[in-house]
């Protein structure tokens, strides 16, 4: 049966169970998987920027020992000619096993899907919707680090009304037994749509100094500032919150602190060597949660794959 990931509520809790087992078995004996997608192939659609989800999308496929097919710069595609977005995935369901596609427009990845017949299709990030690959780093890491995702008070402080890894990782965490502590400026709240649904309590604030103390988890992100009708809006917020050492000291001593990355200027490299800055390990976890997600797609949707 062909399946995509598109949204966090596409895996029950038990395939999230599974994916994770499976993704720690990769990084703790990686050699095991080193041949598992010889002969497949990742189309990398990225219409939109990115360093971490790419990169590691490429290094996840090179790391089972497939290869990956890029679209490359939009410019030089046919695109360019005024092909659709549509018609080019089904093109490149022609030559690609598998497929992980951004967008800047949020629910592309809704429509695209429908026009496959064969090749499963992860959403890499559309818009200011969701990330749900990134919602796999982030509580891969939440779980190494806190042995569960339930029973924690996690702060998300930043831009909360574009942040899709905000959007998506709430949407996994407000399954089981949390608490949250939205904080932003004016402006940036954390849409409304969201916290209609929230089954966990919350409390909004613009204070982080202040909200730090008693949080489990400080999920830390940037302006969007591509989301913004103009570039002078988004400069309004830049310096809204610096979590630098001083603020970091008001955390305990067991807080983590998250990020999907980039950073602009919200986080202060002086923090990078604390033991609760955990980003840079969260970018190498999305990697091997990527490697358990396309074996996990490959094998649903296609009943000869690893036979
Ligand atoms: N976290 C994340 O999505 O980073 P990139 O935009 O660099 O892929």
């Amino acid at each position: 049966m062909l399946r995509h990931l598109i949204e966090p509520d596409d895996f029950t809790s038990r395939e999230y169970d599974t994916l994770f087992r499976l993704a720690a078995d990769i990084a703790e004996n990686p050699a095991l998987y080193r041949h598992r997608c010889d002969g497949k192939i990742l189309a990398s659609l990225f219409f939109e920027p990115s360093t971490r989800t790419r990169m590691s999308f490429d290094a996840a496929m090179y790391r089972l020992g497939g290869d990956v097919l890029h679209l490359g710069d939009a410019k030089v595609s046919s695109l360019a000619k005024g092909e659709s977005e549509g018609d080019t995935v089904k093109i490149a369901e022609q030559y690609a096993d598998i497929c992980a596609m951004r967008h800047p427009v949020a629910h592309t990845q809704h429509e695209v899907a429908k026009l496959l017949t064969t090749m499963p299709l992860i959403n890499a990030g559309d818009g200011d919707n969701a990330h749900p690959t990134q919602t796999l780093a982030d509580i891969f890491t939440i779980r190494d680090e806190k042995g569960a995702w339930s029973g924690l008070k996690v702060g998300f402080c930043g831009d909360l009304r574009y942040g899709r890894a905000v959007h998506s990782l709430f949407e996994f965490l407000n399954h089981y037994d949390n608490e949250f502590v939205f904080i932003s400026p004016e402006g940036l709240e954390m849409p409304a749509v969201y916290l209609e649904k929230s089954n966990c309590p919350y409390t909004e604030t613009g204070d982080l100094a202040q909200a730090i103390g008693d949080l489990d988890v400080l999920y830390m992100t940037r302006v969007q500032r591509e989301r913004f009708a103009s570039s002078e809006e988004a400069a309004r917020y830049r310096g809204s919150y610096i979590l630098n050492q001083t603020v970091l000291d008001r955390g305990r001593d067991d807080l983590i602190v998250l990020h999907p990355l980039p950073r602009v200027d919200e986080i202060a490299t002086e923090v990078d060597d604390d033991p609760r800055a955990l980003y840079f390990k969260q970018a190498k976890n999305g990697m091997y949660m990527r490697m358990a997600l396309i074996l996990t797609l490959l094998e649903a949707s296609d009943a000869s794959f690893g036979k």
